[in-house]
This record gives C-alpha cells, structure tokens and sequence, in this order.
C-alpha cells in the first residue's frame, strides 16, 4: 500500500529540491501517494493567509509531510509558515543528524552526532513586548515588587519560559531516540552556571531523566563550552539535547561541520505528525537557476522513510548520496567550491537529482 505523505514545496528554491527529492524517492521503489499543498508569500497573496486550513488539514490527515524551505518577509507581519507548522501539531523535538561525508568539502571526516532541539519554549515562545508598552511596563513594576531587581526602563523584553513537563519530554526523546538507534550518549546542553532557574530546571531535570536510561552514558555541558568542544573535538559528541535556542544555534555549527546548510537535513516531531524539511531557507539569491544543492531535501526524504518504516529504502539513499559525493564528478556549484575552490565542473541540481537517482535504482 502507498504511504500518504503532504509536500509543501515552498518557495525560492523549494520546488527544484523537491522534484530531486521525488525523483530520487521514485527510485527507491517505496510508493508513496504525494499530497502537494502550496504555502508561503504566493499563497498569502491569493487566499489572504501564507498557511490556509486546507494544508494543516492535509498534515492532520496524513500524519507525515515534508516541506521545502518558504521564505519569511522581514517586517511584513507575516507569520512564520514553519513557527506557525510547529506550533498547530505542537512539533516539540527537532532532530537533526550530522554526518561527516566524504567529498562533502567540510574541514572534517569524523563527524557523526544527532542534536535534539526543543522547539516550543525558551526565548523562542513568542512571548515579547516592546520598549514602552503596557506590558513591558508591568512586567518591571512585577520585578521590582519580587526583589528580582531593575529593568532599564528603555527595555523591550522577552521571556524565557522552560517548564518541567517540556523538558523532560525533549530529554525523553533524545534518550529514547539514543537506545533506538544505537547510540551510547547523551550530552545536555546549558547554561545554568548563569541561568540558574530556567537552564538549572533543564539541566535537573535531564540528570532525573537520565537516571531511567542506565545503559545510554550522559554528561551535561555549558553551551560556550560545548561550541569550542564541538569545533576542536566534534568525534566527542553523540546525541545532544539542548533547549531551543542554543538548539538553533548549535544546528547551524554542527551543519558546518559537515559541509554546510544544503547537506544538512531535519525534521520536527509531534505526538501525532512529523514534518521534515533541510536545515537551509528558499536562498532566493539562487533561486530558479537549477544550481541548489537538493541533498539536504534528499536526505530529509531519508529521515522521512526511517519513520514511515522504510529503513531500507532510506539507507540506500544514504548510501547513494555518499557514493556521488564521493565521486566528486557529479556535484552541484556550493560542494564543488568547497572542493577545488572554484565552481568549474559543477552540475546543475537537475542532473545531481538524477544521479543519485541513477545510484538508488541500481542499490534498490
Ligand atoms: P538561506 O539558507 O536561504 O541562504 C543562506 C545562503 O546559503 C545563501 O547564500 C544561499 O544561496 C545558500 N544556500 C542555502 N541553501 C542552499 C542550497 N540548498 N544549495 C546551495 N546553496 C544554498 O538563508 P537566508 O538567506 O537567511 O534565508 C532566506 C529565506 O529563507 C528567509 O526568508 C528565511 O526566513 C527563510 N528560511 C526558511 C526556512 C525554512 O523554511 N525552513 C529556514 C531558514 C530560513
């Protein structure tokens, strides 16, 4: 029987990705009944909303999407199409794994570690006031009357929510993740030197969970710490789980350590649905020249087969992609760069596409 599965294409350079990525899934032989719903700037402009109730309909429905980058406008009062994706199915865990690949052009060959993003609280909750409002004004009336201390009055302020119950299901997650995938460590990620209350409450409560998982190792870091770690000694490093901030943050190292954002896949998971996407934005500077790395999207669509139950098809992906980067003949302009240090000999994301689908077929 055929999977059902939404895609979002997004923009920018979201629908050229996303036909690699299909054609490359097309090869693995798994079927899969692709439900396609647009979103972002386009959409806004005809149905008056970036993120219509006919495409969370069709993630309720299916359970499992996966979407390509859409872009944010700054300053348009444009809802984020993927803040607003992981708030509707409540996506708290982003898991993005970091694989060193030969002939991926990154300054290392023994990167292998997965980072567990919280991704529904911390800074990141949405809860801010500008300088000069009501609410900026009672929150500092609020501290001064606790004792906590003064707030400039010039402030705008956000806040940092970290609750008990969020951070021992994201820790869950990451040593659960950890025992289904053999894997031997988990390392959480703070600052409660600093932060004693919200980053002491994570960390705590990380030191509880870890008390369940008596086979998996854990140990606890400082985020600053942890971002030196990471570049002198990333073979350190296995699973990590960090609050959502230094989350985003430390993905995007990770993602350098191993070639960069259009390597890089993701995917955000819920109780009920999974959305999975690359790391990187619609790069409208590249955008329509068939010159985006797809692999990234590709990779994504491998993450996606692992939860659909297709573990094979997914590591013939894999396999594939690091057989063509391997390769090095036929890559596109960002990993030929890194290479040789110029653009010549790179291949259009078309014929990338197509190669690691020619590689899939022949693995399948
Ligand atoms: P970006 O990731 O789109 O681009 C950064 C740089 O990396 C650009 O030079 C771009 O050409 C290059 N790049 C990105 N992906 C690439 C690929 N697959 N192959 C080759 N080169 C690639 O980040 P930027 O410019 O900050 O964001 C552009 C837009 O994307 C913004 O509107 C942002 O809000 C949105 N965005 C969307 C995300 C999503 O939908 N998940 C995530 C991040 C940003």
């Amino acid at each position: 029987m055929a999977h059902q599965v939404t895609l979002i294409p997004g923009d920018g350079i979201g629908p050229e990705i996303s036909d690699a990525m299909r054609e490359v899934v097309a090869a693995t032989g798994v079927r899969i009944d692709w439900h396609v719903q647009t979103a972002g700037a386009a959409v806004m402009e005809r149905e008056g909303t970036p993120l219509p109730e006919r495409v969370l309909d069709s993630v309720r429905e299916t359970g499992t999407a996966i979407k390509g980058p859409v872009t944010t406008p700054v300053g348009s009062g444009f809802r984020s199409v993927n803040v607003a994706l992981r708030r509707a199915f409540d996506l708290y865990a982003c898991v993005r794994p970091c694989l060193s690949m030969p002939g991926d052009g990154s300054r290392y060959d023994d990167v292998d570690l997965v980072i567990v993003r919280e991704n529904t609280e911390d800074l990141y909750a949405g809860i801010e006031f500008d300088e000069g409002t009501d609410g900026a004004r009672q929150i500092m009336a609020t501290v001064e009357a606790a004792g906590a201390g003064t707030i400039k009055p010039d402030s705008a302020i956000s806040l940092k929510p970290i609750s008990v119950s969020g951070s021992e299901r994201i820790v869950r997650y990451a040593f659960d993740y950890a025992r289904a995938n053999g894997r031997h460590k988990v390392t959480a990620v703070h600052k409660a030197n600093i932060m004693k209350c919200t980053d002491g409450l994570f960390l705590h409560t990380a030191e509880r969970v870890a008390a369940d998982y008596p086979e998996i190792e854990f140990d606890a870091r400082i985020v600053d710490a942890t971002c030196m770690g990471l570049v002198q000694h990333p073979e350190d490093f296995d699973v990590l789980v960090l609050p959502n901030l230094y989350g985003d943050i430390v993905s995007d190292l990770c993602a350098g350590l191993v070639g960069g954002l259009g390597l890089a896949p993701g995917s955000n998971i819920g109780a009920n649905q999974a959305i999975f996407e690359a790391t990187h934005g619609s790069a409208p500077d590249i955008a329509g020249k068939d010159i985006a790395n797809p692999t990234a999207m590709i990779l994504s669509a491998a993450m996606m087969l692992d939860h659909l139950g297709e573990g094979a098809a997914a590591a013939n992906i894999r396999i594939a992609v690091r057989e063509v980067l391997a390769a090095g003949k036929q890559v596109t302009a960002d990993i030929r760069r890194s290479l040789t240090g110029s653009f010549d000999g790179a291949v259009g994301t078309r014929a990338y596409g197509a190669a690691v689908a020619e590689a899939v077929a022949r693995l399948s």
